[in-house]
């Protein structure tokens, strides 16, 4: 279980995963190409993880493509595909001065193999690193993710339990999230973390996600910290722990 820090009275989540939704109305509502939104988000992407670095969070997961968004138009998931192509090398560089770990989380496979080539080379460059963790799910499904965690189970011939599964899920050494934000209106989870997201705090913004400052982050933390967490005990439980702390 994840323990959040504080730091100026606010408690700060140990990670924070994030549902980058509505950079297409974000486009289209300025009579932009959907492509424009998701440059928008990608430039948005970076800043709110590096603030989210700076407030002393220790791993943002963000939901850049889910395998359902894999059907949408040719036209479309190339635009994405060329952002990586383009922009992703010089995230990782970012990234690795900060002393950070970039992770992939999804099926690299179902990708095209230059994008794959992009993407396993940033991780390669930050195995090492540990101070901060990015993941960036990628041909991600909350489901499929699971079925192949089962399966490698079944593999080995293991019984699993609770933590010998998450051992097996692609976000494998890292917490659960203690927050999980979601912009652009809608209130569902969309098969993003299904078992990880179990206990996490939920927080939802009407804002486009290009549209999402780092002062919105803040807010979100900061209902976070107003938030008490029981993971299912009595307040009573919850007092009791903390004095014994
Ligand atoms: C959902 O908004 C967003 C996506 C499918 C892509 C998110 C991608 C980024 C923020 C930047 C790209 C990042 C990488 C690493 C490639 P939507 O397009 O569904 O918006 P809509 O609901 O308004 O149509």
């Amino acid at each position: 279980m994840a323990h959040s820090k504080i730091s100026e009275g606010i408690k700060i989540p140990e990670h924070i995963a994030v549902i980058m939704d509505g950079n297409g109305r974000w486009a289209q509502s300025r009579m932009m190409p959907r492509m424009m939104g998701h440059k928008q988000g990608f430039s948005r992407m970076i800043e709110l993880i590096e603030y989210s670095f700076k407030r002393g969070v220790k791993c943002v997961t963000v939901y850049a493509l889910s395998t359902e968004n894999l059907k949408r138009p040719k036209e479309e998931i190339e635009g994405l595909f060329n952002l990586i192509r383009t922009r992703f090398g010089e995230l990782a560089d970012r990234f690795i001065k900060h002393n950070s770990r970039i992770r992939v989380v999804g099926d690299l496979s179902l990708l095209p193999s230059d994008v794959r080539e992009v993407l396993l080379d940033a991780e390669k460059r930050s195995e090492h690193l540990t101070e901060f963790t990015l993941n960036v799910a990628l041909a991600y499904g909350g489901r499929a993710e699971l079925v192949r965690a089962v399966n490698l189970a079944v593999e080995k011939g293991e019984k699993v339990t609770e933590e010998g599964l998450s051992k097996l899920l692609y976000t494998d050494g890292v917490p659960d999230p203690d927050l999980l934000i979601r912009t652009g209106k809608e209130k569902r989870l969309s098969n993003f973390l299904l078992y990880q997201s179990a206990y996490s705090e939920l927080y939802f913004s009407d804002k486009m996600f290009p549209d999402f400052t780092a002062k919105d982050l803040d807010l979100a933390i900061e209902e976070y910290s107003s938030r008490v967490r029981r993971f299912g005990k009595t307040d009573e439980q919850k007092t009791q722990e903390k004095q014994e702390r």
